[in-house]
């Protein structure tokens, strides 16, 4: 939550801020602003609302003042926290001299005692957030130190969880930390960058250093830095990676929206998904095999991956296997072994219920693997195993490739562990094909388009399958309910009639999920019970059923594709009714991409 990058270089420090603001957005659109300092000058803007608010701002005065330039600058998107979203409460924060400026992701616990302090020494407050006593606590420290020490002699009594960037006017130079929050920093010919993502600067390098905790990076100029660990004291030497992800990757392009976008790339993505390297896939079966249980982890939309998984490995693998959603998972750590394998699913690799999840886990001594897709994210660095799901950089605030893609992994590892690997493989590029043809068959998105006209102006709706369809309508219930704010509600179809039947009147529309399977019958029989009681009921499966009020229908697969077919469906009715009520679905009210303060 929150975005942040900074620069330091050759080029024009606006631009790049911007554009990076542009790429960060979906972290947090509560309000973004920006510092940025030239030979004599500092240009400190903020406003509320998203990035293109800020943007039509900056060209405003650029329009006025043709100096608005410089050589090291800072910025930030904001999801609110600590003070509600106005500008004093935007960031950059200054000191009382405004000669520092600092953006932050995450939360500074002991602020108040912090606050308490600097005020007591004079100290005049302008904002209502946690943030501004890192500006005032180096603005005091650099009284008796360098801006460094300064920065080191601050970042030491920062309680909780943070990525922090620091402009010194004065010197003209950057400073860098993190501690749980992500913080990478970027390599180019012109300048150096710092980024909560990649993408912020992908269009000016691919060369990327992913700091750890504790590290604290000092921009000396232009091309050299120094970066110091500030737990273990030392000055380190740190790999540069070469990302492979491209800038077309992380632009809309021809599409209007992230979301269409993303969505229209799962055919690939569930090929790439199948792009693993077999000797670690391998071991990781083996690790699957050896194990006295396997317990799955994760939030939101990759937890329904996981579930989906729970489900595959139970029934198919006849193993023992848990689930639970990451900010629960201490109550049931008690009753995992040392043999348990844990298997953590995350898009960002950055959730913080999930890394807290995972460094419980390799407390008690639990191996760990993980399955993401942001490479040199934090929970790729702790865990035991790590295996991409390949899905390229995910801008839409709603999860919709990366499912895809989370699901696809779980399928090819079930595969590999019975020893299958090249069957799953085949039935993944297969299935991929399948959703391909489907994506471009324009009659299913004139029927998509139709239902969501539809469904545009309802306030409630159910969404209804049994088992490998579970999983499915958690999801579709969830993609409805964040897109376009309607109150969605999922159950098993066998759950119907122990209570939540009372909530069908005459017209409450509910989606049954459908697959070829033994639970069909059961499945249409609770349709049936539904559309009795008034219900107007939409199907989605291999088969048109002539009783549905409405019906979706998609290529026939095996049960356990359904869990990739049925999905692409929902993703798109949940896209166009956002459309059809006026919401960004890229950006959703009170949401950001990462979740990463508690
Ligand atoms: O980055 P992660 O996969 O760990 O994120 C997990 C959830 O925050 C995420 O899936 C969230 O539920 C999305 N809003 C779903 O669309």
């Amino acid at each position: 939550m929150c975005g942040i990058i900074a620069y330091k270089g050759k080029e024009n420090a606006v631009q790049i801020v911007m554009d990076g603001l542009r790429h960060l957005e979906y972290r947090g659109y509560d309000s973004a602003g920006l510092c940025v300092v030239s030979k004599n000058k500092t240009f400190l803007i903020k406003k509320t609302g998203k990035v293109e608010n800020l943007l039509r701002e900056v060209k405003k005065k650029q329009a006025h003042d043709e100096m608005l330039e410089g050589e090291i600058g800072i910025g930030h998107s904001r999801w609110a926290t600590h003070g509600s979203v106005t500008e004093a409460n935007a960031h950059p924060h200054f000191s009382c001299d405004q000669k520092i400026f600092v953006v932050h992701n995450g939360i500074v616990e002991n602020y108040e005692s912090l606050k308490e302090e600097l005020v007591k020494k004079g100290h005049r407050f302008v904002s209502e957030t946690d943030t501004e006593v890192i500006p005032h606590l180096i603005e005091e420290y650099r009284k008796k130190y360098s801006f460094v020490i300064s920065c080191e002699k601050t970042f030491n009594r920062l309680d909780g969880l943070f990525a922090i960037v620091v402009l010194d006017k004065e010197t003209g130079q950057i400073i860098g930390t993190r501690k749980g929050s992500p913080l990478v920093m970027g390599i180019g010919n012109q300048g150096l960058f710092l980024a909560s993502d990649i993408p912020a600067f992908l269009d000016k390098t691919n060369k990327v250093i992913f700091l750890d905790d504790g590290d604290m990076v000092h921009f000396i100029n232009n091309q050299e830095y120094i970066i110091r660990n500030l737990i273990s004291k030392k000055t380190l030497k740190k790999k540069i990676n070469i990302i492979k992800w491209t800038k077309e990757e992380a632009e809309k392009g021809k599409y209007p929206h992230f979301m269409i976008k993303e969505i229209k790339e799962i055919p690939e993505v569930i090929k790439k998904a199948a792009w693993q390297d077999k000797k670690t896939l391998k071991s990781v079966a083996n690790l699957i095999k050896k194990s006295s249980s396997v317990f799955f982890v994760a939030c939101g939309t990759a937890g329904h991956s996981c579930l989906a998984g729970q489900y595959l490995f139970s029934s198919l693998l006849g193993r023992r296997t848990g689930f639970s959603v990451a900010s629960e998972f201490k109550n049931f750590l008690p009753a995992l072994d040392k043999k348990t394998l844990l298997i953590a699913v995350s898009q960002s690799g950055e959730t913080i219920d999930t890394l807290e999840a995972v460094r419980m886990a390799k407390e008690k001594g639990i191996k760990v693997v993980s399955l993401v897709n942001v490479m040199g994210s934090t929970l790729t660095r702790i865990s035991d195993y790590v295996l991409m799901i390949n899905a390229g950089p995910e801008k839409c605030v709603l999860a919709t490739k990366s499912y895809l893609a989370q699901l696809s992994l779980i399928i090819l590892i079930l595969f590999a562990v019975l020893d299958k690997h090249s069957e799953g493989e085949r039935e993944l590029k297969k299935i991929s094909r399948q959703i391909g043809l489907l994506l471009e068959d324009k009659k299913f998105i004139a029927q998509i388009k139709q239902l969501a006209k539809k469904l545009s102006s309802v306030d409630h709706l159910f969404v209804i399958g049994r088992s490998y369809n579970y999983p499915t309508t958690l999801e579709t219930a969830l993609k409805i309910k964040e897109g376009c704010y309607v109150h969605a509600e999922a159950f098993a179809g066998g759950e119907l009639k122990h209570g939540v039947i009372a909530l069908i009147e005459k017209g409450t529309p509910c989606i049954i999920h459908l697959s070829k399977s033994e639970e069909e019958e059961n499945t249409l029989i609770n349709a049936m019970e539904l559309q009795s009681r008034g219900a107007y009921i939409i199907g989605i499966g291999p088969e048109k059923k002539k009783d549905f009020d409405f019906f979706i229908t998609v290529p026939e697969v095996s049960e356990i594709f359904s869990l990739l077919m049925n999905v692409p469906p929902i993703q798109l009715l949940s896209y166009y009714i956002a459309l059809e009520k006026g919401i960004d679905p890229d950006k959703p009210r009170n949401l950001a991409k990462s979740v990463t303060v508690k």
